[in-house]
């Protein structure tokens, strides 16, 4: 049996799909350097891996709140939720805590409620695990529920709210495998059957759920835990499973992995260097099983993919590379879901949190 390894793609200059129109799209960037970056990339132009210079650069937060929904310097990232979006619910990994805001008025947001976590035993992995971490806030597709995955605690913290108040109400959390580490988690809507995939940092591996809910409550019912690179022996666990994304149509799910190095590209700036990368791991859904199947293992374009996003086309990925302080721009092809090569990138200051495409 081929090993996993070998679907590595061999990089593509031209582009994926020769259907792919020119159209400008905006990144934004954020940085440890307090900074978010503007990025304009013209997409369809088949002229190579085009250096970007930054069409504006904005020192620390503005008072819009979508700005909020980035991954900011603190490690925060949040969603808005609510009857007229009023709410944001942010995770706060150092902190320990989740909070929820009312940010009706985005020049004076108010903290709503703050739930603060303690650890309820002794941690699996004491290295990382020495606290509760939430790692984000993400909103389940029927705008009902919230659930705040906890690197540290091994669980998903799940919420109910009042959409007008936002109140909160606890439900009780989904306990994840111990030491595997919650990071991210996100759903696909297929017909009437819904599913959800959450990356493990620790244990590198996509927990796959069939959602449902009886009487008007969530569950959560694992169906698969398949390590982050498909099902197969274990991934090291020097690894650290970082971001899953769903592609715009939900025929897709794209994971990274980071401190693996477990592939080499030409460097951005100087061809005739070779730079490590990590990879970018593209799994086909099956619509009536929820089920993975690995399709290819591309280079994500350097180290530490911590996070990426795709355009509403579905024809660009804009990847973070945090400890290359680059983002770079992977062409896709939406109809075979298939990533091509690196047709775009810009070096940026400081390590790289978050790069989302100015779109919805
Ligand atoms: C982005 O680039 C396109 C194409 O060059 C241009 O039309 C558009 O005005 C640019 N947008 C910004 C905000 O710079
Ligand atoms: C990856 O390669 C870089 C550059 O050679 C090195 O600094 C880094 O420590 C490596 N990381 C891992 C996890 O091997």
């Amino acid at each position: 049996m081929p090993s996993r390894r070998n679907l590595q793609k061999s990089l593509v200059s031209t582009l994926l799909c020769a259907g792919n129109l020119a159209s400008a799209s905006l990144v934004y960037v954020s940085s440890y350097s307090q900074t978010v970056t503007t990025l304009n990339y013209t997409h369809g132009q088949n002229t190579g891996i085009q250096k970007l210079n930054p069409v504006a650069v904005s020192q620390g937060c503005s008072d819009n709140p979508s700005w909020l929904t980035l991954d900011a310097p603190d490690s925060i990232l949040g969603v808005v939720f609510g009857n007229n979006r009023h709410g944001l619910a942010v995770a706060h990994y150092g902190g320990s805590a989740f909070t929820t805001w009312d940010v009706s008025n985005p020049n004076s947001l108010k903290l709503l409620q703050t739930k603060t976590f303690k650890l309820t035993g002794p941690p699996s992995r004491p290295d990382r695990q020495d606290a509760p971490h939430p790692h984000e806030a993400v909103l389940d597709p029927t705008g009902k529920f919230l659930l705040v995955p906890d690197l540290g605690m091994d669980l998903i913290h799940l919420y109910s709210f009042d959409p007008n108040t936002l109140a909160l109400k606890d439900i009780t959390p989904l306990s994840v495998k111990p030491g595997s580490g919650p990071r991210h988690i996100t759903f696909v809507v297929k017909g009437s059957k819904t599913f959800a995939y959450l990356v493990t940092e620790l244990g590198n591996t996509i927990i796959g759920y069939d959602v449902t809910y009886p009487n008007g409550q969530i569950k959560l019912t694992e169906i698969f835990n398949i390590p982050s690179h498909g099902a197969g022996p274990a991934e090291p666990s020097s690894y650290a499973a970082s971001e899953v994304v769903v592609s715009p149509d939900t025929n897709y799910l794209i994971v990274s992995s980071r401190a693996e190095n477990s592939t080499s590209i030409p460097d951005f700036d100087d061809p005739s260097r070779i730079i490590p990368s990590d990879p970018l791991i593209n799994f086909k859904i099956n619509p009536t099983t929820g089920q993975l199947q690995l399709l290819q293992v591309v280079p994500a374009g350097g180290q530490f993919p911590r996070q990426f996003s795709i355009n509403k086309e579905g024809n660009l990925l804009a990847v973070g590379l945090q400890n290359d302080g680059r983002v770079v721009f992977v062409d896709r092809c939406p109809e075979t879901g298939l990533l091509g090569g690196f047709v775009a990138y810009a070096d940026i200051e400081g390590q790289i949190t978050a790069a989302i495409f100015d779109q919805k």
